[in-house]
């Protein structure tokens, strides 16, 4: 994507330095986009050893980085209760002291400050980007390709699967209130296949859940609804479906997620997040297929297994967008795209607590667009 070689590289401060924050900050220091410039944790050993890491200024507070550094960009990447209670004030500070951010998802585990971050970025005019990481892979990429060129055709429907390796002989209690809660899976993770599922098929209008707790589970204690079944509507009309749970059955076949999407003229399916995307075309007139037989498949093995590969494609890409200065509604993965997850999960919790019924999730805020900035 185009930038501007003569552009300096976007000033950049982490906020939240545990594991996630130091995959990012070594993803900055690593982009010749970014200059990582500061990094911060209200646990001043956190601050302080990855301010050695780093070689920049490490603060306990954002709001004194803020005060000391010009940045660009402010990258969100505390945790909390359900794994994403963190991440309003940062934000919010940021965005009120005239920064973009790049937020770590969910954008947050209360839906009503999540409406709020993003109705604020807008008032602010700012880019609010979130760590959608899961699509910004080369079998994504090449998935939709293929959608783009109409070799998939009408969208039919999406399957997804996804879940952590486990089973009941490795389970452990965590009875941290990051996790013991029960919609922690729902809120914290599911983020991230609803954001794959509208990436390919687009906005979704309705929504039917069914959640549980594995005996194993339930018996220590455990309040975790872990494992989930959710059935959607598309605004398109395609129909999709997704399983997940959380390390409560070994992986079956395609990795840790997979996800078959079917056209009316092809299927594809990805599986093992980044490692390997299939094609099957649909037959042509005249060709004939017993059952159980296709037309060859086309397969891309993209020699990469490590999820982690997804952070800094997904971060140069929030880089590549805010140096290009792209209009505030096409950033790719952003806030917005995280509202939307979090509309749907929102929508499959009132869904399970009414037993299965049908809901429909909340419309997001509507695209208006720049007319400064955008000829249309
Ligand atoms: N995108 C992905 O693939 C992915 C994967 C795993 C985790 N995550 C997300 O990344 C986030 C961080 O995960 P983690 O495991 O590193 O969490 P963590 O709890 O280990 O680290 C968060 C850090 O933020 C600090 N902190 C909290 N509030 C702060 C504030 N206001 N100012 C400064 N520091 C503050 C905490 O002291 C802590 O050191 C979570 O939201 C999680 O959901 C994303």
């Amino acid at each position: 994507m185009r930038v501007d070689t003569d552009n300096k590289p976007l000033r950049v401060g982490v906020v939240g330095m545990g594991g996630i924050g130091n995959t990012h900050a070594k993803a900055l220091k690593a982009d010749p986009l970014a200059l990582l410039c500061g990094v911060c944790d209200v646990v001043k050993e956190k601050a302080d050893q990855a301010a050695r890491d780093y070689g920049v200024k490490g603060y306990y507070r954002l709001s004194e980085m803020l005060r000391d550094l010009d940045l660009d960009v402010v990258d969100v990447t505390t945790g909390g209760y359900e794994n994403g209670s963190w991440h309003f004030e940062p934000t919010m500070e940021a965005l009120a002291a005239g920064k973009h951010v790049l937020c770590e998802k969910p954008l947050s585990s209360d839906i009503r400050e999540a409406r709020e971050m993003v109705r604020f970025a807008a008032e602010k005019q700012r880019y609010l980007g979130c760590n959608l990481n899961h699509y910004f892979t080369p079998t994504a990429e090449r998935a939709r390709q293929y959608m783009s060129d109409g070799a998939v055709g009408e969208l039919i429907y999406i399957l997804f699967k996804m879940g952590f390796q486990g089973g009941e002989a490795t389970y452990a209690f965590n009875p941290s209130p990051r996790f013991n809660q029960p919609y922690a899976h729902l809120k914290a993770f599911l983020t991230h296949p609803f954001s794959v599922m509208r990436y390919f098929c687009g906005d979704i209008t309705h929504v039917q859940a069914f959640c549980r707790t594995p005996g194993f589970r339930a018996n220590k204690g455990d309040l975790l609804l872990s494992v989930n079944s959710v059935h959607v509507r598309f605004s398109n009309g395609a129909i999709g479906y997704l399983i997940s749970h959380r390390g409560d059955a070994v992986w079956g076949l395609g990795g840790w997620w997979s996800c078959e999407v079917a056209g009316s003229r092809g299927t594809f399916c990805i599986e093992n997040c980044i490692e390997r995307l299939t094609f099957w075309p649909a037959p042509k007139p005249g060709e004939k297929y017993g059952l159980g037989e296709s037309p060859k498949p086309e397969v891309l093995e993209t020699g990469i297994r490590e999820f982690g590969a997804t952070f800094p494609r997904r971060i140069h890409a929030f880089l590549e967008d805010v140096s290009n200065g792209v209009p505030l509604e096409h950033l790719r993965a952003s806030g917005r795209d995280a509202l939307a997850t979090l509309e749907v999960i929102q929508a499959a919790v009132e869904s399970y607590e009414a037993g299965g019924q049908l809901v429909r999730p909340v419309p997001l805020p509507p695209l208006k667009g720049d007319p400064l900035r955008e000829r249309i």
